[in-house]
């Protein structure tokens, strides 16, 4: 596996596999690697010539400081693991690489940003964007991987390269969730063993929300059943609840017809765990 640690040199690569008529899969992540990215790996295996990942914790999609430090990182451990998935090349720049001292451009989807996780953390999709922009720019992969426990950066990414007209295929990957329930996610070593225990009451959330759905309810009827439902487990400190239109983000009127996906943001100590599921009722 390559490693590289500038863009000319991850660029040289990516051209090199494209000039022998190969397309190349690139796998954003911010490090610390999990199942859940190992599954958006073997999903750009399955569906690309050659496979590149990115490891780049970045700084411009962090409100605070002390999240931005407190993010988990091991070099080592996340390249034995690309390697082992037989990953062909890795992209992890410095912040002195990747941005420029002077720089002045951002890439911004207007009103995706505003909305719930663009609401509760300003700036964050605005970081988002310009930093997988600059990836796609910089790699020029023909696709690239994404997953759906991050939903609304999922549909941030694709509507950016819509408008931008990127030429990148965008495919997104189920969550993948530890057998107990859990979504993987590179915070979850954060967690205490009581926080990591009371956080299962996401995902149970998540199944009864996706039950009570089909129940003729409003969005906002059921946005109440389930604040109600995570109240039950004390160490929760609920963020967001919010069912919503699953292509638009938009809010639902009305009993809910549709596909809606339901958002959960909830922080168990100082760790912010977010957690998604569609219901389908129609
Ligand atoms: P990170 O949190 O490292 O996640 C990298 C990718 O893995 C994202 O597409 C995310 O949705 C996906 N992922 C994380 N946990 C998952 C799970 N349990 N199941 C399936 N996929 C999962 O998301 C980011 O990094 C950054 O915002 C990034 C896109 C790299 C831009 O900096």
């Amino acid at each position: 596996m390559k490693i590289c640690r500038t863009k000319k040199d991850i660029r040289d690569t990516v051209r090199a596999f494209q000039a022998e008529g190969l397309t190349v899969g690139l796998v954003p992540t911010m490090g610390y690697l999990h199942d859940g990215h190992m599954t958006l790996v073997r999903t750009a295996k399955a569906n690309a010539d050659r496979v590149i990942a990115s490891i780049f914790v970045n700084p411009t999609q962090f409100g605070d400081a002390a999240d931005l430090d407190a993010y988990p990182r091991d070099e080592a451990r996340d390249f034995a693991l690309l390697e082992a998935e037989g990953v062909d090349a890795v992209f992890c720049p410095s912040v002195e690489e990747m941005y420029h001292p002077q720089k002045q451009t951002t890439v911004l989807t207007e009103d995706l940003d505003k909305v719930l996780m663009g609401a509760l953390r300003p700036g964050h999709f605005k970081g988002v964007c310009t930093v997988v922009s600059k990836l796609f720019n910089i790699t020029g992969a023909d696709k690239a991987f994404f997953g759906e426990k991050d939903y609304q950066q999922l549909l941030v990414i694709k509507t950016m390269v819509r408008d931008l007209d990127i030429p990148v295929e965008v495919t997104g990957v189920p969550t993948v969730r530890e057998v107990d329930g859990l979504a993987m996610s590179s915070r979850n070593v954060r967690l205490t063993p009581e926080d990591r225990k009371a956080a299962l009451i996401l995902n149970k959330a998540l199944a009864y929300a996706d039950y009570e759905a089909s129940d003729g309810r409003t969005a906002v009827e059921l946005e109440e059943q389930i604040r109600a439902f995570i109240a039950r487990e004390p160490r929760a400190q609920l963020e967001s609840v919010d069912v919503r239109d699953a292509a638009t983000l938009e809010t639902v009127d009305g009993k809910i017809a549709g596909p809606v996906v339901i958002l959960l943001a909830a922080r168990f100590g100082d760790v912010l765990l977010i957690d998604q599921r569609v219901a389908d009722p129609s």
